[in-house]
Formats: C-alpha cells, structure tokens, sequence
C-alpha cells in the first residue's frame, strides 16, 4: 500500500480520538492570545504521544518530530470568535459569547492528529518535522507575526511551510487549492471627521462632520473605480459610520470605519497614500479636520508553485483527482500569509460540508457546524504532505 494510503487507513483508527479532541475545543473555546487552557490541552497531548515541544508567542506551541537537518513546518491556528454559539451541538461552546466559528478547533484537532501519525513513525521520518500550534490568528497583528518575531522558525529554514483551512461550500473528501495569491491582503481603516460642531439652524457657524464625511464615503469609492488597474483585484468597503445625537445638532465628531484589502503590495500602498490625500482634501473643503489611522493587516497569502504541485500530489493519492477543485481566490484575510512572504508555503480548503447536504452556514455564523468526517482526511494530508516534503531537500 502506498504510504499516503496507510496514513489515511491509520487516521481513520484514530477518528475517535482526532474527534474527542476536537470536541473538547469546541466545548472550551478561547479568544486571540488567550487560549491559555487550550495550549494547556494541546502540550497534554503531545507529552502523552513523548512530544517535546517548546513555547512560542505565549499561548502557541513548537513541537518536534524526527531528526536532522531537512525540516518542514505544519501550522494550525487555535483561537475562536467572539460569537454566541447556536448550533445546539451536545458539545457546544461552554464558554458565553466565544464559539470556534472558524474551524480553528478541528484545525488544531487535525493537526494533533498528524502529529499523532507522524510519532508513530518516527524513525522513518527522513527529517523534522515542526508541529506549530500557533495563537491569535483572528486578531491583529496576529499570532503568525509574533512567532516569526519572536525568532521561533529562525533557526530552522524550512524546506516548506503547510497549513489548511475547512470550507464549508466543498463537501467532506475534497480540497481546494492553487498556486499564487489566494487571499487578500488587508488594512483596516479608522477615520475621525471633527469640527465646533452646533446649532443645526446655523450651519454657516461650524464645518459640519456629517456632510464631509458623506461627502468622504462617495469620493472614496472612486478608489476603486478610477484609480486601480481593472484587471487587480481591490475592494474597498466603509462599514461603519457613528456621529450624532438630535436633529437639531450638528455634532463635533463623526468616525467611519472600514477596510481596504488587495493582492498587490504596490497598489496597496499608493492606495492608501490616496485614501490620506482625499481624507485631507475633502476636509479642508468641507471645513472640518480629519485624521485616518492605518492598522496594517495581514498581507497578501501566495502560495508557493512548487510546494503547492507538491499539496496536489499528495491529494491525489489520498482523495483522488476528482475531489481536487482549483481555488478562487478571495479577499479573506489569514496571518498564515506571513509565513508565506518568509519561506516557500502552501495553503489548502478542506471540504467540511456533510456531502449529503447542498449548504452549511459559512464560516464565522453561529451555526457553523463543520462534518467530523474530514477530520481523519486532514490529518493524514498533513502528515503525509509533509513526509513527501522531507524526501527533497528544497523546492
Ligand atoms: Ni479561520
């Protein structure tokens, strides 16, 4: 049999197991960087398989298996979201108002798994393999930044770094998957538009806030509609907008939100040089003082040509060609991009819709309730993409 099959025959042993792991992280969700308990489940776990791991960024964890100097990285996130929990699971979320709606619970439960699959045989691991369990993937600047800041992959030059997502539109035995940009990269966007404010009856006495900032939100989409090459793909979207009190006040303050998110580094900086200029211009046209903050997101993900040829291979003994669909890239944001601006990486989507049904509630809803059958399918890709990328020694 071939390898990547015994690894698969060998995840689906280990289902239950993969399963109750996963359930208890459903059941103790915790937010960004501060998945105390749950780095406490996962460091128990690798010391009951003889893990050795180390801590990275607080609440993440750096496991190794195998020797010597060819070295591969596989990465879960393990952070939920501030959602209240509706699936009515008889594991549901014990915590109020945090749910694992992102499917970091069955990403960490995978990748224990592989490492679960991996230990086992050990000692015929041409190489290392680092097990990252990394914390804060869905708050900025996230957890990916503070790992690699922090040093921990400094040391290792990986042939590849690997991780995936579950993608509740693909059903359970597929992946999605294709080389180059696959997720967007981001800013979020924090203007404040200020003046005297006063009397709404005299207006000709104060800037008004209201009217620039309107006046801002119009002007702004322009960005996208004149000032980007068509065939670059920007989207730029104002998603919050607060000021105001009475009908009779012009207020002193209005504040917008939002987010600019692009796959092309360049454009998205002269993008935001832009965004400053017309933010001070319409100011001083409207009379009013306006000021916007920039917090950098994540950048753009690029998945590596070679490492992700490598992803397909491996799918194909595993799931077959026809549960291999290309993927659309779209503008999510996803701090496994740092690693993919640091070292040759590869990101895939891992069907969890039950294949029975047509939909599922996305990612992120309250009902998000991913199918467990993908579980031994995900723990066996991991472990057996990252064997295949041991036996060479560089992309
Ligand atoms: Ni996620």
């Amino acid at each position: 049999m071939k390898r990547e099959q015994a690894l698969y025959r060998r995840a689906l042993g280990l289902s239950a197991e993969i399963q109750r792991h996963r359930r208890w992280l459903h059941q103790h969700p915790e937010l960004s960087f501060q998945e105390h308990r749950t780095a406490a489940y996962i460091r128990e776990v690798l010391r009951q398989l003889g893990i050795p791991y180390t801590t990275t960024a607080t609440t993440g964890t750096l496991a190794t298996i195998g020797t010597g100097e060819r070295r591969v990285v596989l990465r879960a996130d393990i952070d939920a979201l501030p959602i209240v929990e509706q699936t009515g699971l008889p594991f549901a979320s014990e915590h109020e108002g945090i749910m694992h709606a992102c499917g970091h619970d069955m990403h960490t439960a995978m990748l224990l798994g592989a490492a679960a699959l991996l230990k086992e045989r050990e000692a015929e691991l041409p190489g290392t393999v680092l097990v990252l369990f990394q914390p804060g993937e869905e708050q900025l600047p996230g957890g990916a930044s503070r790992v690699l800041a922090e040093g921990a992959l400094d040391e290792t030059a990986p042939i590849a770094v690997f991780g995936q997502h579950v993608l509740p539109e693909l059903p359970v035995g597929s992946i999605a998957i294709a080389a180059g940009p696959i997720f967007a990269g981001t800013d979020e966007l924090y203007w404040r538009f200020r003046a005297a404010g006063g009397h709404a009856a005299q207006p000709q006495q104060t800037g008004d806030p209201i009217v620039a900032a309107a006046s801002f939100i119009c002007q702004a989409q322009t960005l996208i509609s004149r000032r980007r090459d068509p065939l670059t793909p920007a989207v730029l979207s104002i998603t919050a907008i607060h000021g105001g009190s009475a009908t009779n006040i012009i207020p002193p303050e209005v504040q917008l939100q939002g987010t600019l998110r692009s796959f092309d580094q360049k454009w998205r900086q002269e993008a935001l040089d832009w965004l400053r200029q017309t933010t001070e211009s319409l100011a001083a046209l409207h009379g009013v003082e306006a000021t916007l903050e920039v917090r950098a997101g994540y950048p753009p993900l690029i998945n590596d040509e070679q490492a992700t040829e490598l992803v397909r291979e491996v799918a194909l003994e595993l799931l077959g060609s026809d549960h291999i669909v290309p993927f659309r890239p779209v503008m999510w944001a996803e701090d496994f991009a740092y690693y993919s601006q640091r070292f040759p990486a590869a990101f895939w989507l891992l069907g969890v819709r039950p294949p029975e049904q047509q939909t599922m509630p996305g990612l992120h809803h309250p009902s998000f309730a991913p199918d467990e059958r993908a579980l031994p399918i995900g723990a066996a890709l991991l472990a057996a993409v990252a064997w295949r990328t041991l036996e060479i020694s560089a992309l």
